[in-house]
């Protein structure tokens, strides 16, 4: 049997990993590896820590420590939470290892003799303070496009637009706050542009058909505009020095020797064979999300198909779309994320239900959401409502009846028209990379299971009927069994405990057996059951309420607080004329679906506002409240009537309004500054 080399894309060790890299990368990627071993194949499933590139050295500066002190520390909490998460990789290694250095100081070195690289000079950024080049993430500036004014020298994350250094207004060095020069360097570059023509064309086409159309899709429109020559070496003191005699000062491009990290990895894990892995008719999958694709899709096969001596060339890119959180993009700087490390010590033993949301909701063919409550109902009403209920009853019925004895029974369906209906469906969906629709195949089995024992109703007939009970019984044992062996790949912990309450040892034949000739499992012993473990908890209310709170209040207030308005002057706040009033009366305006009538006191005088505030409010949920009031404002007519100032609301970050109150009651009129 082939081998197959299924990698994960190698995290950056610059924080923790959150649930949109398992969503897109780690859960994916573990579900496949889990599937391969289990029908057989040799499998090989790699990933490690990422530890080079600029964001590490950014962090490093800003904590006042070493960029090898930052990659020690978030190296150590992502390995540790990968393993608690049950994520069954062969090897977690890591980029700042010397065994990753020779490999990708020798496999640069290999496509310097043989002449792939271009020696170009051009003019970079420079800092003259720090005396240093400066990367593209180092350099700040007005965005051209949106005008945020701390766009990157490589892309707005307000705006999202991609950016060359070049274009940014205003730029400054990130690290010196120096305005950058421009000073002339020589690098070596992949010529892209060529290894178009010659390779990437005919590979790309070749994957017509076979790779997700997201991913063919990106990858034509690329070559469509035509590639461009890329700098593979990066004036930088943080990464792998260039092995070669006149590149002092310079280090590999992180995204060039990153990807050799997977075959640093298996060299270190296989000294003697590894190759063997990365050659000949082995089968390379790389699992990533889609801001990797033109790296695994175009630069990395370019390298591994240069590199001759038979190197494979990824035969099937999985990439993901990206998860969303709670209506946003998930942040790391705004730490709008549910980290992994800190979900296993919150929610303690609930790794499955991590696993089986999130492969529920993977964002396979598009963005899609993940939501704490969601997450709850998909937990209770699933995991506990359906899986769980259905192996509950059936073991409680079982040591209720026959004190745990595993029923003799008849079955009544066939089993090949078992295996074509709930096996196959599975396993199709694995080999065609579609997880979320495998997992809800594998949920069929429960559904079926309920809705077997619901029709037959065994409880009823237990004392009229011993015999077609125990038929009954025995069936929904020889389901659970299936549903056991199924659990191995989406929620191993679950997995494990099932294996212990029906009491099996599947052999390894038994196991290829199902996976690869999608077949219904027959349970061979007929002993006993063993401990009745109850698979999962029901979510409460106020758990999911902490984790939304806690999100809410993670966006750190330099994120809220940035001034997003120019200066002003104490002179010009003081014009603005501040005050308590409440609200006498409020009714809808005709024909203005967003407008509502106040009626306020101030101070004893009634004054008139319409506020933009009937989505959000009902007229009777505004009377009787102390609001901010700007009495100052210049009237205006709005629908024949003069609105006299306006009152101030606060924007949630999801949008709701909120009335800005003083913390008790005060008397209306009284003054704000
Ligand atoms: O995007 C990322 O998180 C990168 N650290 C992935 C690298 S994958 C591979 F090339 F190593
Ligand atoms: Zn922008």
């Amino acid at each position: 049997m082939a081998k197959t080399t299924i990698t994960a894309a190698l995290p950056y060790a610059n924080g923790p990993v959150h649930i949109g890299h398992l969503a897109g990368v780690y859960i994916p990627a573990d579900i496949y590896a889990r599937y391969s071993r289990n029908v057989g194949k040799e499998v090989l499933f790699i990933c490690g820590s990422d530890e080079h590139g600029v964001p590490i050295t950014l962090r490093a500066k800003k904590e006042g420590i070493t960029p090898q002190d930052v990659v020690d520390r978030y190296h150590g909490i992502i390995k540790d939470s990968f393993e608690k998460l049950g994520i069954s990789f062969d090897t977690y290694s890591r980029t700042s290892s010397q065994t990753h250095k020779n490999t990708a100081q020798d496999f640069f070195t290999k496509l310097y003799e043989k002449g792939v690289f271009k020696e170009i000079s051009s003019e970079q950024f420079f800092d003259p303070e720090s005396k240093q080049f400066l990367a593209d993430r180092y350099i700040t500036g007005v965005c051209p496009k949106c005008e945020a004014s701390d766009a990157y020298g490589d892309q707005c994350e307000k705006c999202g637009a991609t950016l060359s250094p070049m274009e940014l207004i205003n730029p400054k060095s990130a690290l010196s706050g120096a305005v950058p020069v421009l000073k002339e360097t020589t690098n070596w570059y992949l010529p892209l542009d060529e290894i178009q023509k010659n390779f990437l064309e005919e590979y790309i086409d070749s994957k017509k058909g076979k790779w997700r159309s997201t991913v063919y899709g990106q990858c034509k429109s690329w070559l469509n505009d035509g590639l461009r020559e890329r700098a593979m070496t990066r004036d930088l003191d943080w990464g792998i020095p260039v092995p070669v005699k006149t590149a002092e000062g310079k280090v590999l491009y992180v995204w060039f020797e990153a990807p050799i990290g997977y075959i640093s990895a298996t060299r270190e894990l296989l000294p003697n064979n590894w190759e063997e892995w990365w050659t000949g008719d082995s089968e390379l999958i790389h699992f990533i999300g889609k801001d990797n694709i033109v790296f695994h899709c175009i630069i990395f096969p370019a390298m591994l198909h240069l590199r001759g001596d038979n190197y494979v060339t990824p035969a099937e890119v999985p990439a993901n779309e990206f998860l969303n959180l709670e209506g946003q993009k998930i942040s790391t700087s705004r730490n709008w994320a549910v980290w992994l490390n800190e979900y296993l010590v919150e929610l303690p033993n609930r790794q499955d239900e991590l696993r089986y949301v999130l492969t529920s909701i993977a964002p396979e063919t598009k963005d899609s959401e993940f939501t704490w409550k969601d997450y709850q109902t998909r937990v209770n009403s699933e995991l506990v409502g359906i899986l769980g209920n259905f192996a509950n009853r059936v073991l409680v019925l079982i040591k209720k009846y026959y004190d745990g004895r595993i029923p003799n029974y008849q079955r009544t369906e066939e089993i090949s028209s078992l295996s074509e209906k709930y096996i196959k469906p599975i396993t199709e969906k694995l080999n065609s990379f579609k997880f979320r629709d495998a997992q809800s195949a594998f949920m069929e089995l429960s559904r079926m299971g309920n809705k077997f024992l619901a029709d037959s109703e065994p409880w009823k007939l237990v004392k009229t009927n011993p015999r077609e009970t125990e038929n009954i019984l025995g069936f929904a044992y020889e389901i659970l069994c299936n549903i056991a062996i199924c659990s191995e790949i989406f929620l191993p912990e679950t997995h494990s405990k099932l294996l212990n309450s029906l009491n099996i040892n599947l052999k390894e034949t038994q196991k290829t057996s199902f996976w690869a000739d999608s077949t219904w499992y027959i349970p061979e012993s007929r002993n006993t059951i063993g401990e009745v473990e109850l698979l999962f908890n029901k979510i409460e209310d106020d758990v999911i309420d902490l984790q939304i709170e806690k999100l809410q209040n993670s966006v750190p207030a330099e994120a809220t607080s940035k001034p997003e308005k120019e200066m002003i002057s104490y002179d010009d706040f003081s014009k603005l004329d501040l005050t308590i009033a409440e609200v006498k009366d409020c009714k809808k305006v005709e024909k203005a679906d967003r407008l509502l009538h106040l009626t306020l006191d101030v101070a004893g005088e009634v004054r008139t506002v319409l506020s933009g505030i009937a989505e959000h409010f009902s007229p009777e949920e505004v009377i009787g409240n102390q609001v901010l009031y700007l009495q100052n404002l210049a009237p205006r007519k709005i629908r024949g009537i003069e609105s006299q100032g306006m009152i101030l609301m606060a924007e949630d970050s999801d949008g709701k309004l909120r009335f800005m109150q003083p913390s008790e009651k005060v008397n209306t009129g009284a003054k704000v500054s």
